[in-house]
C-alpha cells in the first residue's frame, strides 16, 4: 500500500509547474493521496487546468486568496462540500512587493511590511485556523509551511521577507504547541534557492544558486522534487513525533560560515 493511501491533502500555492507546490502535490499523489488544490486568481486556475492531467487521480479545485478572510471561509466551505474531514495542509504562499526586495530594507514601507507580513506568515494561522474542524474530524493531521535561511540569517534583497520569514517559523512554533493537544502537527521545510515565479525578485536567491554547488556540503543545487520527497516524510507517519521543526532541504548550505 502506497504511503498516504486514503489521506486527503490541501495544497495551496500552485501557479505553475516550476511551483514548490506542484512538487510537492505529484508527491503526495504518487503516495496515494487525494488533493484539493487552490489557485489565487483566474489565470493560476487556467495553469492549473494544464497540469492536473499529470496526476493519477483529478483533484478538487478551489479558488483561494490568502488575503482575504471572505475568500478563507469560502475555500473552507467549498472543501466541506467535498470533504468531511482532512488529514493535510501544505501552506506553500507568499508575497512582498518587488521594491521592498530590491530596495534598501531601511526604506521598507509600512504598507509592504504588513503586506509581506500579512500574505506570507499570518496566512498560515488563519488558513490552519479555516480548516482546523476538518483536521480534528481525521483524528489530527500534519501542516507543513516553506521558508528559507533569510528568516533566519540576513541574506542581503530578502529583506522584508526574511522577517516574514521569522514570523512564520515562530507561527509554526506556536501553532505546533498548540494544535499538538489535537494531535496536529506543524513543521516547515527551509529550502534553498529553486527557480520559480516567486524567486524570480529575489537577488539573494540568484547569488545562492551560484553559491550552493561550491560551499554546500553536498556541492550542488537542490530540485522542486528534493522538497517534494522531503515534504513527504514530514506529511505522513514517518515523522509522527516531529512537530515544531524546521527541517533545512538546502544540500547542507545553512551550516557553514
Ligand atoms: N523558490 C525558492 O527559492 C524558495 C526557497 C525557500 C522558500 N520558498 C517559499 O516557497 C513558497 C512557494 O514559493 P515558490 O518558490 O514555489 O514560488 P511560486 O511563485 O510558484 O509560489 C508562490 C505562490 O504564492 C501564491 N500566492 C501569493 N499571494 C497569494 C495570495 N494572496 N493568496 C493565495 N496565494 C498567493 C501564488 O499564487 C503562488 O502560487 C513560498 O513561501 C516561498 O517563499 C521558495
Amino acid at each position: 500500500m502506497a504511503l498516504l493511501t486514503g489521506k486527503r491533502a490541501l495544497v495551496t500555492g500552485v501557479a505553475n509547474k516550476r511551483s514548490i507546490a506542484w512538487a510537492i502535490a505529484k508527491a503526495l499523489s504518487r503516495e496515494g493521496a487525494d488533493l484539493a488544490l487552490t489557485y489565487q486568481h483566474e489565470r493560476f486556475r487556467q495553469n492549473l487546468e494544464k497540469l492536473v492531467p499529470e496526476l493519477p487521480r483529478p483533484p478538487v479545485m478551489l479558488e483561494l486568496d490568502v488575503a482575504d478572510d471572505a475568500s478563507l471561509t469560502a475555500m473552507a466551505d467549498g472543501l466541506s462540500q467535498h470533504w468531511d474531514s482532512l488529514d493535510i495542509l501544505v501552506h506553500s504562499v507568499a508575497f512582498a512587493k518587488a521594491e521592498d526586495l530590491a530596495g534598501p530594507f531601511v526604506e521598507t514601507s509600512r504598507d509592504g511590511y504588513a503586506l509581506a507580513q500579512d500574505v506570507s506568515a499570518y496566512s498560515l494561522v488563519a488558513l490552519s485556523r479555516s480548516v482546523l474542524p476538518l483536521l480534528k474530524v481525521a483524528g489530527g493531521g500534519a501542516i507543513l509551511t516553506m521558508t528559507a535561511l533569510g528568516g533566519e540569517r540576513v541574506m542581503p534583497t530578502y529583506n522584508v521577507m526574511g522577517v516574514a520569514k521569522a514570523a512564520l517559523e515562530m507561527s509554526v512554533r506556536y501553532l505546533a504547541w498548540e494544535l499538538g493537544a489535537d494531535n496536529i502537527r506543524v513543521n516547515a521545510i527551509s529550502a534553498g534557492p529553486l527557480r520559480t515565479l516567486a524567486a524570480a525578485g529575489v537577488k539573494s536567491a540568484h547569488s545562492a544558486m551560484a553559491e550552493l554547488p561550491e560551499r554546500s556540503p553536498l556541492r550542488r543545487n537542490i530540485n522542486q522534487e528534493d522538497v517534494g520527497d522531503a515534504a513527504l516524510f514530514l506529511l505522513s507517519d514517518w515523522s509522527r513525533n516531529v512537530t515544531g521543526n524546521i527541517l533545512f532541504v538546502d544540500a547542507g548550505f545553512h551550516i557553514m560560515a
